[in-house]
């Protein structure tokens, strides 16, 4: 049975600048743009969803801890039984008193982790704080978080695709045992960061080798299934394809990205089930992977 799940826009705001951001336009164009104005909005608005039978909510941002009030917001969907889910870059939760708070009403936790250290996340981030603080947010995630996924997400591009192995070795050492690297959506301000497939192909071998290793669930969104080989089957699509997500803000169901196939695909035994290559990928590096 698909799971009703309803995405929410909580702000657009947010606290660093990644490089590589999807959000990166909206972000310039809302900038001081919060979903809700006070907490009889956020009320009426959650139950407006629960009532059409949402059970599960997603908040989007920029960083939804940026906003003030986002601990009653999550009180409020979880008074009105929704399942939570968010990511976050977890610069906020390295304060102990906001993680006490809300990571008790968190059920899905995607924090958004794309280096393993200082210099690698000042440089994707744009913000040098960022690194300190996220090492204290992963030791009060360890402490407070009781729901029942936490995820790392690590954004693939052109900076930190030959270190994905001590990536996933520091997302190891700081006990999140699943993670997606997900291939960098190409827009055209994240040009000079976008990789080529061919590139990342060898790293993610080692990842996978390390995953296995070291019993982590590692999958891969938004590649051809192709470039994992026998592996194909830790290609995130695989797992999420029975989603059925209403954007709250865009109030229609939410658009994936635009693939088609190439001709390596004719002929490929993973060519049904495989969505294709972005096209804005195909646009730069052209149909060799
Ligand atoms: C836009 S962020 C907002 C939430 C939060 N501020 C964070 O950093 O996780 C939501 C997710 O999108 C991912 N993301 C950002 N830019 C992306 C891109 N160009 N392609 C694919 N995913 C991207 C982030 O890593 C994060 O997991």
């Amino acid at each position: 049975m698909p799971e009703n799940k309803l995405e929410l826009f909580i702000t657009y705001k947010c606290n660093n600048d990644c490089v590589f951001c999807i959000q990166k336009d909206n972000r310039q164009k809302h900038k001081d743009l919060s979903a809700f104005k006070d907490s009889r909005d956020v009320f009426n608005t959650l139950s407006f969803y629960a009532q059409k039978g949402y059970k599960y909510i997603n908040f989007l941002g920029g960083e939804p801890f940026i906003e003030d009030n986002f601990v009653d917001i999550l009180q409020t969907a979880k008074k009105l039984n929704f399942t939570t889910a968010l990511a976050t870059n977890g610069f906020y939760l390295a304060d102990k008193n906001i993680a006490q708070k809300a990571l008790p009403l968190i059920d899905e936790l995607v924090i958004s982790i794309y280096g393993h250290n200082q210099k690698l996340f000042a440089k994707l981030s744009q913000n040098k704080q960022l690194y300190a603080n996220l090492v204290k947010a992963l030791k009060n995630v360890g402490i407070y978080f009781k729901g029942r996924l936490l995820k790392a997400n690590c954004v693939i591009n052109l900076y930190n695709y030959k270190d994905l192995l001590n990536i996933i070795k520091f997302i190891n050492k700081n006990n999140i045992k699943e993670v997606n690297f997900t291939s960098m959506e190409i827009l055209d301000h994240n040009k000079p960061y976008a990789v080529s497939f061919g590139s990342i192909k060898p790293v993610i071998k080692k990842v996978i080798e390390y995953g296995h290793k070291n019993k982590m669930i590692v999958r891969f969104a938004e590649v051809p299934f192709c470039l994992l080989g026998d592996d194909y089957y830790l290609a995130d699509e695989l797992f999420t394809m029975d989603r059925d997500i209403y954007d709250y803000n865009m109030k229609k169901e939410k658009p994936g990205r635009l693939k088609r196939k190439i001709k390596k695909c004719c002929g490929c035994n993973l060519d049904m089930i495989c969505p294709g290559i972005d096209t804005e990928y195909l646009g730069l590096f052209g149909e060799i992977l």
